[in-house]
């Protein structure tokens, strides 16, 4: 579904995302299951996030007949990983779409002048002619976010979606100021973002719960 007041958001509120999701929140959820759970909801908002793409008809024969069936038409959709939770969702969206080419994109946010600074950057060909969903679990301030959509942007793909668990109103305000053709989609929208830039009440350091790294 879209929000009414935020016609670029789709909350996907699917019974099954908002109870796995539910699980993850849990501060006792261990990294494996944490992990795990990532990978079926990517799985499930893949479904979600896939919903327009372009199909053709083709005919072919079945045991029985000659039909026209439905396809997905056009050049392979990417996704395109934000370094590096943005990697705990790609084996779900690939075990969906498993045709699907893979972009990585790599930020740090320089602490003098606060601004993200590209350390890696790596896209399939013929970035013109596809769509590209840009996934990380959490849409905090927007920032990582949307310096990334501004890098793609260069590319000057077909179009781009944000893909993304958890957001929170001040991560939605920077992409609609910056991005506003970017349609996200996400599992929930959350109260607020905390002081030291995490979403409330969230689920704390998603690559650290990924990875195992706290
Ligand atoms: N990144 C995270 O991993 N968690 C947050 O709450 C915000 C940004």
């Amino acid at each position: 579904m879209s929000t009414p007041d935020a016609p670029q958001v789709h909350l996907i509120d699917h019974p099954l995302v908002q109870h796995k999701l539910t699980l993850m929140r849990k501060k006792e959820a261990s990294t494996n299951s944490f992990r795990r759970l990532l990978n079926e909801l990517s799985m499930l908002m893949a479904y979600e996030v896939t919903r327009d793409m372009a199909m053709q008809d083709v005919v072919i024969d079945t045991p029985l007949e000659t039909m026209t069936a439905k396809m997905i038409d056009g050049k392979k959709l990417v996704f395109v990983s934000i370094l590096r939770a943005g990697n705990g969702i790609l084996d779900g969206v690939l075990s969906v779409v498993p045709g699907a080419r893979v972009g990585h994109i790599g930020l740090y946010r320089d602490p003098k002048t606060l601004q993200a600074v590209e350390y890696y950057f790596k896209m399939p060909k013929d970035m013109e002619e596809r769509d590209i969903v840009v996934v990380d679990p959490m849409l905090a301030t927007g920032n990582s976010a949307a310096a990334a959509i501004t890098r793609l942007k260069q590319l000057k793909p077909k179009s781009i979606k944000f893909l993304c668990l958890l957001t929170c109103p001040e991560g939605i305000a920077t992409m609609h100021k910056l991005h506003p053709d970017v349609a996200i989609y996400t599992a929930a929208i959350d109260r607020q973002l905390s002081d030291h830039g995490y979403i409330l009440p969230g689920l704390g350091d998603a690559g650290d719960r990924i990875f195992g790294t706290q």
